[in-house]
């Protein structure tokens, strides 16, 4: 039924030439395009703020600030606007003390974002290190955002969701028992202590063997739970009551996903378009971008249980490449990719995040030389190295480009420009005595489940550079396509006009383990002695 509705659509679509990303509705189309944003924003939270725009929270993991926070007006074009963790205050791994220790794949994730209307309060509320669960809050999704509580050692809400009811109660979903029960607990008003929790549902029910991903929401006076089985479904559960009893459905059955190569959505948010019409946001598992957000109608059915409107003409039925716009176009035209000189700016656009927490002390923004990356830590491993700042890659052949001035680089120093994972390559810079070579280095590898690490890489290529060399440009260019060729090549110019490439192919990693995508890094490190620098001249993706 639902099927013939969209056929329709179908057929008009087959005359709209499709430009790419969401540039189509700009050229009038009534159409989106999925993904909605070819970046990694995973385990996306989204919900309504009191100016009625909508607020998607996701997972970052290691890289701090954490919990990245974007806003849109239509659920198609989106802004970054923020992050609900300004540090990542979890322990001393998150710091990459000198002593070893790192939080890889630790930090944020799977957590939720709520407006409070009684108090005009925003919360994030997470589960960090498998064992405590945080709240923090805020005036406005642009912060100032404060640790406020946790609920003591041991009561970790795994993949949970918030409903502020319509009487303001309290409610987190999660699960425990590795995904194979699901609680309900209900906050103190405050909302930072518990003070009731029931076991409301289990898996089993509808045949899972475990659940993740919790939501929950009071839609039309019942009460729904949205959840998912790894790697392939989403259920819907529906109540009277928030205790339950809970009765399941799927929503979406390994139904094949709208990015080649990229897996079945399964989790998610639901949300209502300005029109009343209701939406699934999920993400596509798409390495080595990483886990990219795929937006579908639903519709509810006289039973109360949505169903997922798909492309019927593949089989077995997809979630569509495209589909109408769920709401009148508001583009934000925020600039996804650019050029950032850092030179006029009093804080680091919110676009970067730092691999762990930064040391801030070696650091500093400057009006005439950009980013001052002074080396903070004393290593030979990247991913034990403090101060490398990070940059989601955007679209299907991403690049970036990064200017340094290498003038202030001590023997020893390592700078440079990485493909930055569980698997990592960089073109760089490594000053031995007086001499500083270009350096491509490749597959630099920490276990994906670990964070331990496996292999400090492999030179492929170096060249001296000549005696006084002050500015040096690198660059990355991948296809991070999932149904592409995964390759990364690296290039550096000595005047910005002409490129040489260095090292030949790095083949990008698709494990899925690690949680992130590839992203770029800027890192600066000494192995002998800190004292040295370098300034980022310039930072541009594209
Ligand atoms: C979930 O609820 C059950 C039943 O009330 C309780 O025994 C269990 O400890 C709870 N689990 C967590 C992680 O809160
Ligand atoms: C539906 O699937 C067909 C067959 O693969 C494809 O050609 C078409 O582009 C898809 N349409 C949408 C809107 O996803
Ligand atoms: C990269 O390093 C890992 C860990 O040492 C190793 O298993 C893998 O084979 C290496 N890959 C390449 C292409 O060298």
């Amino acid at each position: 039924m639902l099927g013939a509705a969209w056929l329709t659509g179908l057929a008009l679509l087959a005359n709209t030439p499709i430009f790419g990303a969401q540039a189509a509705a700009t050229c009038g189309a009534k159409t989106f395009k999925n993904p909605v944003l070819y970046e990694d924003f995973p385990d996306n939270d989204i919900s309504v703020g009191p100016d009625g725009a909508y607020y998607f929270s996701a997972s970052n993991f290691h890289y701090s600030p954490g919990a990245p926070i974007l806003r849109s007006y239509d659920l198609v074009d989106w802004e970054f606007v923020g992050h609900s963790i300004p540090r990542l205050n979890f322990g001393d791994g998150y710091d990459l003390p000198a002593t070893g220790e790192r939080s890889y794949r630790g930090g944020t994730w799977a957590s939720t974002l709520r407006y409070r209307k009684s108090n005009g309060l925003w919360y994030w509320i997470g589960c960090t290190n498998f064992w405590i669960t945080w709240v923090f809050t805020a005036p406005k999704p642009e912060g100032p955002w404060t640790q406020k509580a946790n609920y003591g050692g041991g009561v970790c809400f795994y993949d949970n969701g918030l409903l502020i009811d319509d009487d303001d109660t309290m409610y987190v979903v999660y699960t425990y028992d590795g995904g194979k029960q699901v609680n309900v607990t209900q906050l103190a008003p405050d909302g930072l202590s518990t003070v009731r929790t029931e076991k409301v549902l289990v898996p089993g029910q509808v045949g899972a063997e475990s659940v993740e991903g919790n939501r929950m929401y009071k839609i039309n006076g019942l009460y729904y739970i949205l959840n998912d089985h790894p790697g392939s479904t989403a259920y819907v559960w529906k109540s009277t009551s928030p205790w339950g009893p809970y009765e399941g459905q799927p929503l979406a059955d390994s139904v094949p996903g709208p990015v080649p190569g990229g897996g079945a959505p399964h989790q998610g948010s639901l949300v209502q378009a300005p029109s009343g019409d209701w939406y699934f946001m999920s993400f596509t598992w798409a390495y080595p971008s990483g886990r990219m957000p795929v937006l579908a109608p639903i519709k509810f059915q006289p039973s109360g249980f949505p169903t997922l409107v798909t492309n019927i003409s593949t089989s077995p039925p997809s979630w569509g490449v495209s589909y109408p716009l769920p709401a009148p176009k508001k583009p934000l035209n925020y600039p996804w990719t650019r050029t950032h000189s850092f030179t006029s700016v009093s804080a680091l656009p919110v676009s970067f995040e730092w691999n762990h927490n930064p040391d801030t002390s070696k650091f500093s923004l400057s009006s005439s030389r950009g980013l001052i990356l002074n080396t903070a830590s004393v290593t030979t491993d990247l991913y034990q190295a403090r101060n490398t700042l990070t940059h989601r890659v955007h679209g299907e052949f991403p690049s970036a480009t990064a200017e340094l001035d290498i003038s202030g680089m001590a023997d020893g120093d390592r700078a440079g420009l990485a493909a930055f994972r569980d698997r990592s390559a960089y073109i760089g810079l490594h000053k031995t005595g007086d001499t500083v070579s270009v350096v491509a280095l490749f597959n630099a590898t920490i276990d994906e489940w670990s964070g331990t690490t496996l292999d400090l890489g492999s030179v492929k290529g170096s060249v001296d550079l000549p005696q006084g060399t002050g500015k040096v440009s690198l660059r990355v260019k991948m296809d991070a396509r999932a149904s592409g060729d995964h390759k990364a090549s690296f290039e550096y110019s000595l005047d910005g006009k002409t490129w040489t490439g260095l090292g030949g192919v790095f083949e990008l990693y698709t494990g899925w383990a690690f949680f992130l995508g590839y992203r770029f890094a800027v890192f600066n490190y000494a192995t002998k002695a800190l004292g040295g620098n370098v300034a980022v001249l310039s930072f541009g993706t594209a």
